[in-house]
């Protein structure tokens, strides 16, 4: 069947596979529904730039250590750490990745429900038939049901399952081959669409000219979160999916690549809401709702808009199913390696185990929702919890694992890039650049909480 590496493991069958299912990891829900509406409540440009900071400083020189240490173990997030410093306690820094893994994956399950629902809706006429100022009360009338999003979540774990239980080629590879330049083509064509609109210039401005007295302490802490959930960092994704790399894959060209897709994926879809939001006399700083809101008003006014809305919603829900099976995979991975268990019987059991936890998250925005712990409901504390504590205490400890636990020398052979100059720039990142920004961000977080 499949090529494996010598423990056993599958091994990516292309470069680009391996390319297309990393972008797959990092492009999802993060890009087209979470940082269009973060950059709107943040205020737009000047969060932009921030965000960018964090990606060139910390998320690309974090992804490539993160790449090097799976590649160079072929194991785990968790094991990978054991083999490289034996008997150290390392390894916690996977076992967060694991924690946070669950709960990732637990309410993005929920909003990739969501948007199943919605395609489904687009595809039946039922959505564009709303007009466009009920479209907010149609949203939130819908999650807030109890029983149709845990359906629909439960069906998309469904099937996120059924792929990673196919297993590296065959199903994660496979599925990001065809899927990632369908999704880029239409993200395209949308935007296209959301500049050419009248009233759009203002939308472009929001996103490109900074007001940097709109920016909080808090949006720093977001938008360093962000830089992790967006390119997948600080949980063991890419240690998982760079352990299935053969060593042919040159690590720093793979790594600014992948970011530099993410990133631009990330600009492209605020292209394609904000000049919109604008257009329509909208309000940016919507919140969550953008996406299911907006969007659906931008297709009512666009030639064969209802083909487009279901293009759309469609593809939405498979960036959320090629970044949700690289999330599953992580435990997976784990688990296979540390008890033994078959692909078939981890992803079963840590699929389900997963969407049940979803369900709490799915149920705060409605039924449970004067529930709340910190004065965040149950969705957005675990969000707040996994996005901007465990990813960032992640990045910071894998920082310091690549920065200071691995001999320079070591870690640079691993990663590609010898003692050169760019190999000294990317420990001293590792070393103090990231971990000063991390930690000075995380400090923060207790002030954001209301105790
Ligand atoms: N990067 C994904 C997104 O932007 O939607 C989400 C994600 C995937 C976060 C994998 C973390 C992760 F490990």
């Amino acid at each position: 069947m499949s090529q494996l590496d010598p423990h056993g493991r599958e091994q990516w069958k292309t470069r680009s596979g391996f390319m297309l299912a990393a972008m797959g990891s990092a492009i999802g829900l993060g890009n087209i529904w979470k940082f269009p509406y973060i950059t709107g409540e943040n205020g737009g440009a000047a969060f932009i730039i921030v965000y960018l900071v964090c990606i060139a400083l910390i998320g690309i020189p974090i992804m490539l250590a993160e790449f090097s240490i799976g590649r160079k173990t072929q194991k785990d997030a968790i094991g990978s750490f054991q083999e490289l410093t034996p008997g150290k306690p390392w390894f916690v820094t996977g076992l967060f990745g694991v924690v946070a893994a669950f709960l990732i994956l637990s309410f993005y399950g929920v909003v990739a429900g969501w948007a199943l629902s919605y395609t489904t809706k687009a595809m039946n006429g039922e959505l564009l038939s709303i007009p466009a100022e009920q479209m907010g009360d149609h949203f939130g009338g819908f999650i807030g049901t109890s029983l149709s999003p845990i359906l629909w979540q439960l069906l998309f774990m469904f099937i996120v399952i059924v792929i990673v239980v196919k297993g590296i080629k065959e199903g994660i590879e496979k599925w990001n081959k065809i899927l990632m330049p369908t999704l880029g083509v239409l993200l395209l064509i949308l935007v296209i669409r959301s500049v050419t609109l009248p009233g759009a210039g203002d939308g472009i401005s929001f996103l490109f000219s900074p007001d940097f007295s709109a920016l909080s302490t808090e949006a720093v802490l977001v938008a360093l979160g962000h830089a992790f959930f967006s390119l997948s960092l600080g949980m063991g994704t890419m240690i998982t999916y760079g352990s299935y790399l053969p060593k042919n894959v040159n690590l720093p060209t793979a790594s600014v690549g992948i970011s530099l897709a993410d990133t631009g994926f990330a600009l492209f879809a605020g292209l394609a809401i904000f000049p919109a939001v604008f257009a329509f006399g909208m309000d940016p700083g919507a919140g969550p709702g953008l996406i299911f809101i907006t969007l659906p008003a931008v297709f009512e006014l666009m030639p064969f808009g209802q083909f487009f809305s279901v293009l759309f919603f469609l593809l939405i829900s498979v960036a959320a199913l090629t970044s949700a099976i690289s999330i599953l995979e992580v435990p997976v991975a784990y688990f296979i390696r540390k008890f033994g268990w078959t692909r078939q019987k981890a992803t079963w059991i840590l699929g389900t185990i997963i969407f049940l936890f979803g369900i709490p998250s799915s149920l705060s925005l409605g039924a449970w929702s004067g529930f709340t712990i910190f004065g965040l409901n149950f969705f957005d504390a675990v969000d707040f919890l996994a996005s901007n504590i465990l990813l960032p205490l992640g990045g910071l400890l894998t920082a310091l694992f690549v920065g200071w636990a691995l001999k320079p020398k070591q870690a640079t052979e691993m990663a590609d890039l010898s003692e050169s100059t760019i190999g000294k720039l990317w420990i001293f990142a590792l070393r103090f650049v990231a971990p000063v920004l991390i930690v000075f961000v995380l400090l923060f977080v207790t002030k954001i909480i209301q105790f």
